[in-house]
């Protein structure tokens, strides 16, 4: 999915092993839409060719040769201004410092300091050579300036060492690229509230009970709202999903835990999209211990959990300008999803036949109809990210 497109990123790559993750790292920012100049540093050809990068982008990648090349001398200041965003993945102790001290005396060093783009660096080297005091004075320094410093992570180096200084993975540099240079989408300013993933409630320390939501369309939509500007909090149930850069991740357990956090965070959101599977019951206690089977089979007797959808409604503040709920139903789809959009009060419902084998529950891809008061609108089998940002999309024109 295109989210970059018309985003140029200049990506400068040093002269660290880790440079042979960097071109995984650009194609991974091609495959998102941006543009990509690579520029190379001499001790990053090394390890890596111009020919890496430019097989993965689709663009030129530059040496410091091209500095003085047929291009003329201002190749420097065409590649920093244009830059919507200058990486540098792997950042060297060496490279840093220079840009530190905004030392200009290669193509990259040159370029970072001609435009105004907001810097990222994913420093790699080796253990003793991050903690060297000049080197954390030199990280300090450009964070000061405003520039996002991604790890380094601690484990295996190249030294055979272990330790902090491993380069942070190109897909988590990709998303965190990603987070950066969409702030100024239509959501921009926006602050958007998604609930994912099902609840559990406990039945003793051990046990639970909960559905077999995976979350992945909270997950989905949260990503979409991102990509369009927004501010996301993420309040999620247990899910095996990572939360999207730059979601502010809030975990619960059971759905009281999810009304105390949706209420609070629904104070300072624009839009709430209630995209969890609560569950409607909760046993009415928990055991303290663990339930013994010696005990025999136990009586577990149910109680109504609340509606937090309701509750928000009674209790929606100025801000609250969209709420937007979930109907997945296995039968009476669009009568059902109506009578939602009544009692719940809500502005829009995503409704799903589960029954489908193609949508709902676990797979990848959802079939919904989106009921409004403005009437329904139908839309085809698309994978979970496509309804994402088809909801995202109604969600912008309710907010602007
Ligand atoms: O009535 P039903 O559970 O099908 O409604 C689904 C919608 O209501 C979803 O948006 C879900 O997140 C929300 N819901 C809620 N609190 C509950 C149960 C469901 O907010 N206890």
């Amino acid at each position: 999915m295109a989210v970059l497109k018309g985003k140029r990123i200049l990506l400068g790559v040093t002269g660290s092993i880790a440079s042979y993750k960097a071109a995984d790292l650009a194609s991974k920012l091609a495959q998102l839409g941006a543009e990509v100049d690579t520029v190379l540093t001499a001790a990053a050809t090394q390890f890596v060719t111009p020919l890496t990068f430019q097989s993965v982008t689709g663009r030129r990648a530059y040496l410091d040769a091209d500095l003085w090349g047929n291009e003329g001398h201002v190749l420097h200041v065409r590649l920093g201004k244009e830059a919507d965003l200058v990486l540098v993945a792997p950042a060297t102790a060496n490279t840093l410092a220079k840009l530190a001290q905004g030392r200009a005396d290669n193509l990259l060093t040159l370029a970072a300091i001609t435009g105004s783009a907001p810097l990222v660096l994913a420093p790699a080297m080796d253990g003793d050579m991050y903690t060297n005091p000049a080197t954390q004075a030199n990280l300090a320094r450009l964070a000061e300036r405003g520039a996002h410093i991604l790890g380094p992570q601690s484990g295996h180096l190249a030294s055979g060492l272990s330790g902090v200084g491993r380069m942070v993975e190109p897909a988590e540099i990709a998303a965190q690229t990603r987070y950066l240079l969409t702030r100024d989408g239509p959501l921009g300013g926006k602050r958007v509230l998604v609930t994912a993933g099902g609840t559990q409630e406990a039945v003793d320390p051990v046990r639970a009970i909960s559905n077999r939501s995976s979350g992945k369309q909270g997950y989905a939509l949260a990503q979409a709202a991102l990509d369009a500007g927004a501010e996301v909090t993420l309040v999620s149930g247990p899910t095996a999903l990572a939360a999207p850069a730059g979601a502010m991740l809030r975990p619960v357990r059971s759905a009281e835990e999810m009304l105390a956090e949706v209420l609070e965070q629904a104070k300072n959101s624009d839009a709430l999209l209630m995209a969890a599977a609560v569950a409607d019951f909760r046993p009415k206690s928990s055991a303290s211990q663990k339930i013994k089977r010696a005990g025999g089979a136990p009586q577990i007797e149910l109680v109504a959990n609340p509606d937090i959808l309701a509750a928000v409604g009674k209790a929606r503040g100025k801000r609250l300008k969209a709420v937007v709920g979930f109907a997945a139903e296995s039968q009476d789809l669009l009568k059902n999803a109506q009578q939602k959009l009544k009692a719940k009060k809500v502005d829009l419902i995503v409704a799903n036949d589960i029954s489908a084998a193609d949508a709902g529950f676990e797979v990848d891809t959802n079939q919904v109809v989106l009921v409004s008061k403005q009437g329904v609108e139908e839309l085809p089998l698309m994978s979970k990210d496509e309804v994402a940002r088809a909801v995202i999309e109604r969600l912008s024109s309710m907010l602007l």
